[in-house]
Formats: C-alpha cells, sequence, structure tokens
C-alpha cells in the first residue's frame, strides 16, 4: 500500500509485505525510544490525539512517538469535555480538527466511527480503536512483539500454534490480531472463551478459509496445551448492558504460575493487549507470573511506542529522514531498559 498520507483504519487493508515495511521502520526507532538518539523529524507537526473512550497506554504511547520524533500533540480525553457531549457530529469535530492537526490519532466507543471521521478529516486517521471492531496498531504491535519473542525462541508466526484467551466477542484486539494473522500461513488458534462470548463467526470463517486451524472450546486447561503463544483478554465490562451480566463472566479463565507450569509448554509466550483486570474476582492474568522470563506484556507495551513511530513517520513520508536530525541524548537516561 501507499503509507503517504493514508488512514490507518483497519488491519485488512495492509498486505504482507506492509507489516514488513512497518515492522522494518519501527525497528529503526529503537535508539529513539531507548532515549539513545534525539530526532526532529517532525518539528513543528501536531498530531490530534483524540481519545472518546477510556485509554491509557494507547493513548500515551500514541502521544509518545509523536513526541520522539520531535512532534507536539494536543488532546482530549473525555467525551465529557468534548463538544462531542453538546451533540456535535463526527463530520463537524473531523473537519474542525482537522484543521489545526498533522495527523489525528481517534478511539470512539461505536464501531465505524473512526471511519466516518476520517472520510471528514483533511488529514489522515489513525484508528485508536473504534468499540468492539478494530484496533489495527495494537495488532501490530502484537504481531511485532510475537515475531520477536518466537525469533528468541527459534520459530516463526508461520507454523505458529496461539490460545486466545476470555472476552473474544468483545475485545477488539483479538479481532484485529486474528484477522491480521489471516496474511500468515498454517497458524493453529485455539479460542478459549464462555461460549456466549466467542470469536465471531465471520473472523471464524475468514481464518478456516485462509487454511488456519480453529479449535473453539471452553476448556482452558486443555486448551493451553501447545501453544506457542497464549493470549489474554480481559472481560470489555463497557461493552455489556450492565455490570452484573458481565460479572457472570469475570474470573472465568485465570492463568497464574501454577496454571502456566502445569498446563502450557515451557517458553509458552504469555501475552496481554492491557489493562489487565486486576481485581480479586477477575484477576485473568495473576502478578505471580510478573517475574516470568515469558511474561511478554511490558515488552509489548515498549514495543507499542515504536510501532506507531512507524505508522507517524510511514503516514507523513518521513521514514527515511528520521536520522537526518539526529543528535545524542544529554540527560540521564540508564536502567530504562
Ligand atoms: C485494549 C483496548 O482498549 O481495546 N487496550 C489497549 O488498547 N491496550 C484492551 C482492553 O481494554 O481490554
Amino acid at each position: 500500500m501507499e503509507f503517504r498520507g493514508a488512514h490507518i483504519l483497519s488491519v485488512k487493508q495492509f498486505e504482507r509485505s506492509d507489516v514488513d515495511r512497518i515492522f522494518e521502520v519501527a525497528d529503526t526507532m529503537v535508539p529513539y525510544a531507548r532515549r539513545e538518539r534525539i530526532t526532529r523529524v517532525l518539528e513543528g507537526a501536531i498530531l490530534g490525539n483524540m481519545f472518546f473512550e477510556p485509554s491509557t497506554r494507547t493513548r500515551v504511547s500514541f502521544g509518545c512517538a509523536f513526541n520522539l520524533l520531535g512532534g507536539q500533540v494536543r488532546e482530549t480525553s473525555d467525551v465529557k469535555t468534548s463538544s462531542i457531549s453538546k451533540g456535535e457530529s463526527l463530520y463537524d469535530t473531523a473537519r474542525v480538527i482537522s484543521g489545526y492537526s498533522d495527523i489525528i490519532v481517534m478511539r470512539h466507543p461505536q464501531m465505524g466511527s473512526v471511519n466516518e471521521f476520517a472520510k471528514a478529516s483533511r488529514v489522515p486517521v489513525i484508528n485508536g480503536g473504534d468499540g468492539p471492531n478494530e484496533h489495527p496498531s495494537q495488532a501490530l504491535l502484537d504481531l511485532y512483539t510475537i515475531k520477536k519473542e518466537l525469533l528468541s525462541n527459534d520459530r516463526q508466526v508461520d507454523g505458529m500454534n496461539i490460545a486466545m484467551i476470555g472476552d473474544l466477542k468483545h475485545g477488539r484486539t483479538v479481532h484485529s490480531l486474528s484477522q491480521l494473522l489471516l496474511l500468515y500461513d498454517n497458524i493453529t488458534f485455539t479460542l478459549i472463551s464462555p461460549t456466549e462470548l466467542k470469536m465471531p463467526a465471520e473472523i471464524v470463517s475468514e481464518l478456516t478459509a485462509a487454511g488456519h486451524k480453529v479449535i473453539e472450546t471452553e476448556d482452558m486447561e486443555a486448551g493451553l496445551n501447545d501453544n506457542h503463544t497464549v493470549y489474554l483478554t480481559r472481560i470489555q465490562e463497557e461493552r455489556f448492558t450492565t455490570k452484573l451480566e458481565a460479572d457472570i463472566y469475570r474470573g472465568r479463565f485465570r492463568l497464574n504460575q501454577s496454571i502456566y507450569t502445569r498446563y502450557c509448554q515451557p517458553n509458552t509466550v504469555i501475552m496481554h493487549p492491557l489493562p489487565r483486570d486486576s481485581r480479586e474476582e477477575a484477576n485473568e492474568l495473576d502478578n505471580d507470573l510478573n517475574q516470568h522470563p515469558s511474561l511478554a506484556i511490558f515488552r509489548q507495551t515498549d514495543n507499542g511506542v515504536v510501532v506507531r513511530m512507524a505508522l507517524f513517520a510511514l503516514v507523513l513520508d518521513v521514514a527515511d529522514k528520521v536520522d537526518d536530525s539526529a543528535t545524542d541524548v544529554g540527560w540521564y537516561t540508564q536502567g530504562r531498559f
């Protein structure tokens, strides 16, 4: 695809070569994300970071990624304090904010809202999550992480076995990640969820039509066996009509040290898009795995920065100019990695 000026709305817009290009650029961003080098390649550029739904890491990491490229960030992080709460349409908001920004990242609770916003925008828009639908930058950082983690175990994405666990019906991260994996070959997906929270049937059909193997089960212990990666998700409480309804499923599937040791293969990579729900009644990914070398969740969040830097650099067409303005960092940076 042509990245220059493109909206990034769905993983479906990528070919495998596009993903390779994003990852290649992401690799070049590592010294900047690690505070070894500074670049000013986006000096003067403004990111409109529009979050109309709760977010911590997606919003902050998109903002940091833009800052690390030398750009400035303006953001709104609450529907209540934005004009959307006064009845403003997405069309009007898009026309206005795109006049102030060079690029926009947008998150919104409604499926399809970011596409609608992008149609009215005068600058490129990146989907930071549209309701239960898609979360393309998360899928890219997840895949980038999987590739790196598997590589250190001498494995590849093609031919891997992955278990996805939890609220697969509402989780946009697993929707986007599965669809991104359509670009790869011969993957076995074990989808572990309560029957009511199964992966949407259309996505399962797409996976099988692409030649992948899909096992759907409610039996976590059996499902955990023989995977290279396990990807936990939170019950997406905000997508249920009532909290009580979400409570039915909370805590149904949990991974902790003893379950991992008993049922997972050694070295199985443990992932979660975060936030993990650490309340006692949920606790889908226990703190007793925090020191486990296969726990990749904080490498995932670090990788989110370089992948998002790559998206900005490609869409704003500066990927080959990042090093031109680079200088060394002058402040204390030890101990970060
Ligand atoms: C996820 C999201 O918002 O979809 N978080 C994230 O972006 N890392 C997952 C979640 O909220 O459970």
